[in-house]
């Protein structure tokens, strides 16, 4: 058996501290560009791409994207764009949903692995019998999902549009929901439309709890808190707002208070710092860390964002079956939110 220390033995985890919220003040000016920035913007040039980044980034990947926003916004930017090749910092169905609008163009990302554990939650084979044993259904995908699983959607939405697009099926169809079942709580609440919800969840959003969320409150005491529609319904109860990442930057700029606490991936606070530069920004923390940052999200770096370039991959392939039949809803998408 394991011998641990007396001092370790004696450790009561229940009395050892939360952490406290990492703090963000308002940066003192524009962050000078690195050597490796002006290198990745020197093969950007050369290799005639744009840089399209999510807003869970890192910072240095931000400070050398074309455009910096949420799905939606990425994904019009996506179907926009002219240039033969895209980069997308990002996770790997971000890059897929570029694809999907892009056949022609070549679409890279910096690490192949960047996953999500939504929408590896929603497998398309058990998504496909779900239909089968329910032929009426009318399935809306979150863009968190695989192209296999948006070739098998009637619509697409993100959280920036999601009870936009819900409103528009017809009432008398039933509705299923994939893959995110504390999004599709949140619309259903808001839209009065029942639902069926697929179970899954971002591992990393439901990682915020109201004992975490409150202890936050307590340290900054009149701030308002925004978070994002992926967190428990227990979570978006404390918040002042719930909204999609592109949203939470229209909600900040619109707050008199100088302090905000921000419940979602704590990439985002570099857009929000940058873009709304007067607040203090609050991450909110979770039971164990004092922000929260998605692992996925997070293995795209700057080197391997120059080396991506350098090297002409890796690259996104998808087999044209499915992404003619993903590019269906999708399109249905960009076109019912305009
Ligand atoms: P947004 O569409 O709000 O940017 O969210 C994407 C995401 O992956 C949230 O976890
Ligand atoms: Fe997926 Fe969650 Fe990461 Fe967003 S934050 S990419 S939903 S795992």
């Amino acid at each position: 058996m394991l011998r641990l220390p007396k001092a370790v033995r004696f450790l009561n985890l229940t009395t050892v501290p939360a952490p406290a919220p990492a703090v963000f003040p308002p940066l003192p000016g524009p962050t000078p560009l690195s050597d490796l920035q002006r290198e990745v913007l020197e093969l950007k040039r050369k290799a005639d791409a744009v840089i399209l980044a999510h807003n869970y980034q890192c910072e240095d990947i931000q400070g050398v994207a074309d455009f910096v926003g949420d799905s939606l916004g990425l994904a019009y930017k996506a179907a926009e764009t002219r240039a033969s090749t895209i980069v997308f910092c990002g996770v790997h169905f971000m890059a897929e949903t570029a694809k999907i609008v892009n056949p022609g163009r070549r679409v890279l990302l910096p690490d192949l692995e960047a996953g999500c554990s939504l929408a590896d939650s929603c497998p398309a084979e058990r998504l496909a019998q779900v239909k089968a044993e329910n032929p009426g259904l009318a399935v809306v995908a979150y863009i968190n999902c695989s192209a296999a699983v948006k070739a098998l959607a009637d619509v697409i939405c993100t959280s920036g549009n999601a009870s936009r697009i819900v409103e528009r099926i017809p009432a008398d169809r039933e509705i299923l929901f994939v893959p995110d079942q504390n999004l599709g709580q949140w619309v259903s609440q808001r839209t009065g439309r029942r639902m069926r919800l697929w179970p899954g969840s971002c591992y990393a959003h439901v990682q915020f709890t109201p004992t975490a969320l409150l202890r936050a409150k307590a340290l900054h005491p009149g701030a308002p808190v925004v978070a994002h529609p992926e967190c428990t319904e227990a979570v978006r109860g404390l918040a002042d707002e719930v909204c999609s990442t592109e949203l939470m930057v229209a909600w900040a700029r619109r707050q008199v208070s100088p302090t905000l606490i921000v419940t979602t991936e704590s990439g985002m606070i570099h857009r929000l710092r940058r873009e709304v530069p007067d607040k203090t920004f609050v991450a909110a923390p979770t039971d164990r860390c004092s922000c929260n940052e998605c692992r996925y999200m997070k293995m795209n770096t700057l080197a391997k964002l120059r080396d991506c370039l350098a090297n002409g991959g890796p690259e996104i392939t998808l087999d044209e079956g499915i992404r003619a039949a993903a590019e269906v809803p999708l399109r249905r998408m960009l076109e019912w939110s305009k």
